[in-house]
């Protein structure tokens, strides 16, 4: 067996033990294993394996956590690659993700975030995924995404679009709270730095529950996903794309909560009627017109 094969081998082997059927393998890797899969039917040597030519480092999967220390992300590609989703369902892919997302290296290496991992919550098979910024004092209490005031503010939200929150996906960027000296219920926003740490998950949980459409909540998470520094307000009124699927940026519920002027409400609201419009849901004369002026 080849110096290249045999450790790539081995360490399938040991996926394949641990449960994992499917490896993401990225577009630069398929040649290399074409030829390993040419080379061992024509009985011929590899050039992979001759030292000292280069030998390329077996990056068709990331290891495990518990294999080795995993790294930080910088392109979609990369990240589909370094999550493994293991297991047959989308629940079960997600709940493999979540185990990994517990010890990921390089968001706990940044050594800015707290210690208990907030995953996601809601349908992995959802038509609707949303995504906030980083789990808050609430959700980390509670080890569920969007359960503080913001996320009452969504339950409402969604419950005016006549959608259940256990209907939909809910996820964020970062799946720790980001920490703060003498923190106590305070909370802050996460840097670029942990967001491109923790990216790799919501790569792979978008490829995984493969929704219709995905909510950026606010202006950091919109930044992260569409890699732009854009503001929310030059970002919303219209869908832009994530993995091939339609995003629509809108307002975090908390600056709803903290912006009670009914021409903010309407302008979340109207990109709320887009996503509806968008899923073919019935929208009724009075869903359309919230937070109008009222004719005098
Ligand atoms: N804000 C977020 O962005 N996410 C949460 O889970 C809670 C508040």
């Amino acid at each position: 067996m080849s110096l290249v094969a045999e450790p790539l081998i081995n360490y399938l082997r040991q996926l394949e033990a641990h449960g994992q059927t499917h490896v993401a393998i990225d577009d630069d890797v398929r040649p290399i294993l074409r030829e390993f899969f040419m080379r061992a039917q024509t009985g011929k040597r590899s050039s992979l394996e001759a030292p000292p030519a280069p030998i390329p480092a077996p990056a068709v999967v990331q290891e495990s956590p518990e294999l080795s220390a995993p790294k930080v992300s910088t392109t979609p590609q990369e990240a589909l690659a370094e999550v493994i989703a293991a297991g047959n369902t989308k629940a079960e892919k997600i709940n493999s993700l979540k185990q990994q997302a517990g010890n990921w290296q390089a968001a706990k290496s940044l050594g800015s975030l707290r210690q208990s991992m907030v995953f996601s919550t809601g349908n992995p098979d959802a038509d609707v995924m949303l995504v906030g910024e980083a789990p808050g004092f609430d959700e980390e209490r509670l080890l569920e995404p969007f359960v503080g005031k913001a996320g009452q503010k969504l339950d409402g939200i969604l419950v005016a679009m006549g959608i259940d929150r256990k209907d939909v996906y809910l996820s964020n960027i970062v799946k720790f709270r980001p920490s703060m000296p003498n923190q106590t219920t305070n909370n802050r926003k996460p840097t670029a730095e942990e967001m491109a740490a923790c990216l790799p998950f919501i790569h792979a949980e978008v490829d995984i529950v493969a929704p219709k459409v995905i909510i950026a909540l606010g202006g950091t998470a919109a930044q992260a996903l569409l890699a732009t520094k854009e503001s929310v307000g030059g970002m919303r009124g219209q869908f832009h794309q994530f993995a091939g699927i339609p995003l629509r940026v809108t307002y975090h519920p908390s600056y709803i909560l903290h912006n009670e002027a009914t021409s903010e409400k309407r302008k979340l609201w109207e990109d709320m009627l887009a996503v509806m419009d968008l899923l073919g849901m019935p929208i009724s004369v009075k869903q359309r017109e919230y937070f109008l002026p009222k004719p005098v």
